[in-house]
Parts: structure tokens; sequence; C-alpha cells
């Protein structure tokens, strides 16, 4: 009873446990290198559907309302890229970071230097998601590695069909087939989409 007293009427000889408790509420467990790469991978992939929404642009502007088209879809799908990265730190208990994002390139010399452009961009996202899933390998935090595996296999598709519209592209070599690569380029991409998952489901 006597030291009872004493451990209360003298905070310095408390015990450690209500200190832990609150440190451990302090810290999320999520390693702050993955907070780091996460957030940085969060804001590029507000600045590739900021690039799209560019690109979808000039392209109204040179009469390829497929073009156009594909690409602001694919604004709208990189801004659903950021947010599951933004949701997956909420639901770690870490605020995402939302930075500035960057004037994107919004003039191209042609149709293949836009379609490169959204390659590279591509790539570079690739190349970011590879970063996240590396650092989370790194440091053993399992939820991110899970999370990455989905980004890992969207990107396979992403190069993909970035790669097919180059390709497409570079075949069209007069004003004619490019007009009617324009009017397809939406179903010809759709197709090629279902065929590998069709091919995926056989396996
Ligand atoms: Fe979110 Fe097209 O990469």
């Amino acid at each position: 009873m006597i030291c009872l007293t004493l451990l209360i009427e003298h905070p310095d000889i408390a015990p450690p446990l209500p200190i832990m408790y609150t440190q451990a509420m302090a810290h999320p467990k999520i390693p702050a290198k993955v907070i780091t790469e996460i957030n940085r991978q969060y804001n590029q992939e507000l600045g590739s559907a900021h690039s799209y929404r560019a690109l979808s642009l000039w392209c109204e502007d040179q009469n390829l309302k497929g073009f156009a088209c594909h690409f602001d879809r694919q604004a709208a799908e990189e801004y659903t890229h950021a947010k599951k990265l933004g949701s997956h730190l909420l639901d770690r208990s870490v605020l995402p970071e939302t930075g500035p994002i960057p004037a994107p390139k919004h003039t191209f010399k042609s149709l293949l230097e836009a379609v490169q452009h959204a390659q590279a961009m591509e790539q570079a996202n690739t190349q970011g998601i590879n970063v996240v899933y590396e650092t989370a390998l790194g440091v053993k935090d399992y939820p991110a590695q899970v999370l990455m595996h989905w980004f890992i296999n969207e990107q396979v598709e992403e190069e993909r069909w970035s790669t097919e519209l180059v390709e497409r592209v570079q075949g069209a070599t007069c004003a004619g087939s490019l007009s009617d690569l324009d009017r397809h380029v939406e179903r010809l991409l759709a197709e090629r989409l279902l065929a590998d998952e069709k091919e995926a489901g056989q396996e």
C-alpha cells in the first residue's frame, strides 16, 4: 500500500507504460521513408492527370476527337490512382501532402510527339511505382507492398497501350489513315485490352 502511494505521488518513479502508449499513438506504424515515397507518387499521379488533360485539349484543338476522348479518360484514371495512394495514407492515419503541380507540356509539333509524350510519362510512372515498392520492401512494410502490387500490374497495361499508340501513329503515314485511326482509336485499344484479359483468363 505504501509503495502504491509513493508511485502516485512521485511521477519520477511512475511506471513507464503510459509513456510507451503515448509514443505508439504519436508515431504511425507506416515507416517515414514509405510515407515520403507514397506522397511523392501521389503527387506524380496528380501531375499525370494534369498532363493528360493538356494532351486532350491539344488533340481537341487539332480536331482529333478520338485521341482527345482517350486522353480525357486517362486524366480521370490518373486521378483515381492518386486517390488510391492518398486513401492508403489516410487509412493508416497519415494526412497526404498535396504539393504544387508543375505546368504540363501543352503544345506539340505533331500527334506522334504527343503520344510519345504520353508513353514517356507512363514509363516515368512505372519507375516511380517501382521506387515506392522497393522502399516498402526495404523496410518490410507489408501493406504498402500489397498496395503496390496493384499499381505494378496497372503499369503493365498503361505502358502497353501507350506503346501501341506510338506504333499506330507511326504506321498512319497519310492524312486519311490518321483520320481513320482517330475515329477508331478507343475501340482498337479496348479490343486489345479485352483480348489480353481473355488470354489471361485462359492461362
Ligand atoms: Fe497512374 Fe498511367 O499511371
